[in-house]
């Protein structure tokens, strides 16, 4: 095994642990917990992600990669004809479902637990949504990604994605960032047990040069502090 697959199998276990206290990163609370201040910031840029998101034009069937707990699930299956989540963790999954069916949308949803990195799609969607994944891919297997984003995609096809932006108060006070000369970092949980993960903080023409050369045109921005996110769309279909 080398270094690179053991990081990406070790990210899996770290979010599989991590699943039952995940939610309280994006909630902002115990220790991603800001002040007042900060995670009002948080809440008002994340809504401006999700008012983009409806003005997208992001509709039927939707496949999700590494839907987690569901936050974004969530947001899709109010407003599409149908969601499939693939994500390597049961135990995100399970809290996905549970979220769905608590307001009444689990039958839009379907789920395939699948590690991304070896998962090819079987048919092809309208759109493809991406929430906090792409920062976890490292820069070798980016290509790689994007070639299955496309091929995943019909003709006319929407891309979605929002991550993060390097700024140390996205996460909590004891999980300094990654650097770009070295893009893994150490996670911590509230238990005290630590992972190691890739965290990449590519920038918007980073982004955007990547996803162009996989044959999506995307166009990315950023919120003032916490989140980038991009809207893409596929030209000609995959061979
Ligand atoms: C940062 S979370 C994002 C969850 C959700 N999209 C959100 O925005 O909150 C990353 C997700 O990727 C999943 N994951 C990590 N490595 C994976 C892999 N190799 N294949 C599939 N899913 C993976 C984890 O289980 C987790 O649910």
């Amino acid at each position: 095994m080398t270094e690179q697959t053991g990081i990406i199998a070790e990210q899996q276990d770290y979010y599989r642990a991590r699943a039952a206290e995940y939610d309280e990163w994006f909630e902002r609370t115990g220790r991603y917990d800001h002040g007042p201040e900060l995670n009002d910031r948080w809440r008002h840029e994340a809504d401006e992600v999700r008012a983009a998101l409806r003005d997208s034009g992001i509709d039927g069937d939707v496949l999700e990669f590494a839907g987690g707990t569901g936050i974004w699930t969530l947001e899709l299956a109010r407003r599409v004809a149908s969601v499939t989540v693939v994500d390597a963790s049961a135990e995100m999954m399970a809290i996905n479902r549970q979220k769905l069916a608590d307001v009444g949308l689990a039958g839009n949803v379907t789920y395939q637990q699948a590690d991304i990195f070896a998962w090819r799609p079987r048919r092809r969607y309208d759109a493809v949504f991406f929430g906090f994944w792409i920062s976890h891919v490292p820069d070798e297997r980016l290509a790689e990604f994007i070639a299955t984003v496309r091929a995943a995609l019909k003709a006319g096809g929407r891309v979605f994605y929002i991550d993060s932006k390097r700024e140390s108060s996205g996460t909590a006070a004891d999980q300094p960032l990654s650097e770009p000369e070295n893009p893994v970092m150490t996670r911590r949980l509230n238990d005290g047990r630590t992972w190691r993960i890739y965290k990449l903080f590519r920038t918007p023409t980073e982004m955007e040069r990547a996803f162009r050369a996989g044959g999506i045109d995307l166009t990315v921005r950023e919120t003032a502090t916490y989140f980038q996110y991009g809207v893409g769309t596929v030209g000609e279909a995959p061979e």
